[in-house]
């Protein structure tokens, strides 16, 4: 068996930079490429290549210059940021997944995709505790990509024969990189002000419940799925996972209890209404029992871990 080659698409964002670190950890072979170079000053060693995973001709030489075995495609437009640009949002999304997908389907070589979706497949009509199965009508730009996307893996798997593989992400929660243009960002600005200020204004209001997931969790959601055997998956699309849940005001709460001092005001913008389109919660027994999905870091823990990060990154992506 080849050594495999792993191939980060969207290397330099809060999800890319964590899966870099962690595959850099492990001793891995990765390739890094984004169309911005990555900050953290750990990855600075690991190859890197400019990339718009827009542009197919470009994307088929950069995997097969690279020898990618199993690629990861991480570069999205987020639910805040899609809302104000839709057909670049669409375009970015879909086409990056669409070139992946095709190359994977033609190549010899690539033997695993892993592409993330996420809880914007969910609509206000979905219950509070989201079901694995059942109807999905997203109300966002990045939501209505993301189900889309969830059905191109489908079709690809069935009929292409590509192991895509796929997780439903909450807001991800990390120290190592920041977040950009999502509705769950505030989860994350809210530790880098407590730290900073002492001061938080959100732009959700208080009782806005959300799913979230500690970033470590979530790379090895990534890690544990990829390495699970194909027979073992029954989901079609992409796997619930949860974390944890909280609203801003029990968030605030917890941080408050160990920042003396600590305040926050509400301001609800127009990502009020995105969050108050998602679930509360989502149902992930299928993930449990098809390759032993079980979250370590709860919200408690979490707290204290961020606000012990003081290295934080503190520039805008
Ligand atoms: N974190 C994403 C967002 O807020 C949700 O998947 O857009």
């Amino acid at each position: 068996m080849t050594e495999a080659v792993h191939y980060i698409i969207g290397a330099s964002g809060q999800l890319g930079t964590e899966l870099a670190l962690s595959l850099q950890m492990r001793g891995e072979r990765v390739v890094l490429s984004d169309v911005r170079r990555p900050e953290h000053a750990d990855l600075q060693v690991l190859p890197f290549e400019m990339l718009d995973v827009r542009d197919r001709q470009a994307l088929d030489v950069a995997l097969e210059k690279a020898g990618a075995t199993k690629v990861y495609l991480l570069a999205a437009a987020l639910s805040a940021r899609g809302e104000g640009d839709p057909e670049w949002a669409w375009d970015l999304n879909m086409r990056g997944l669409l070139n992946v997908l095709e190359h994977a389907a033609a190549s010899e070589v690539v033997d695993q995709i892993f592409w993330p979706s996420s809880i914007a497949v969910f609509g206000p009509e979905t219950p509070a505790v989201a079901p694995q199965k059942g109807e999905r009508k997203p109300t966002t730009v990045y939501g209505i990509s993301k189900n889309a996307g969830e059905q191109w893996c489908a079709w690809y798997r069935a009929h292409r024969g590509v192991d895509v593989r796929s997780v439903r992400f909450p807001g991800l929660i990390g120290h190592r990189s920041v977040p950009g243009g999502g509705t769950t960002d505030y989860a994350v600005d809210i530790f880098i002000e407590a730290n900073a200020t002492g001061a938080y204004t959100c732009f959700l209001s208080e009782h806005q419940r959300l799913p979230m997931l500690y970033m470590d969790d979530a790379v090895d959601s990534i890690h544990e799925l990829m390495a699970a055997p194909a027979a073992d998956l029954t989901v079609e699309t992409s796997y619930n996972i949860h974390g944890m849940d909280f609203t801003p005001g029990e968030l605030a709460q917890a941080i408050a209890e160990r920042v003396e001092g600590f305040t926050i005001v509400y301001k609800p913008d127009f990502r009020e209404a995105i969050a108050a389109s998602w679930p509360d919660a989502l149902a992930d027994a299928d993930a449990r029992k098809d390759w032993g999905w079980a979250p370590k870091v709860g919200m408690d823990e979490l707290v204290k871990i961020m606000l012990e990060a003081k290295k934080m990154a503190l520039s805008e992506t």
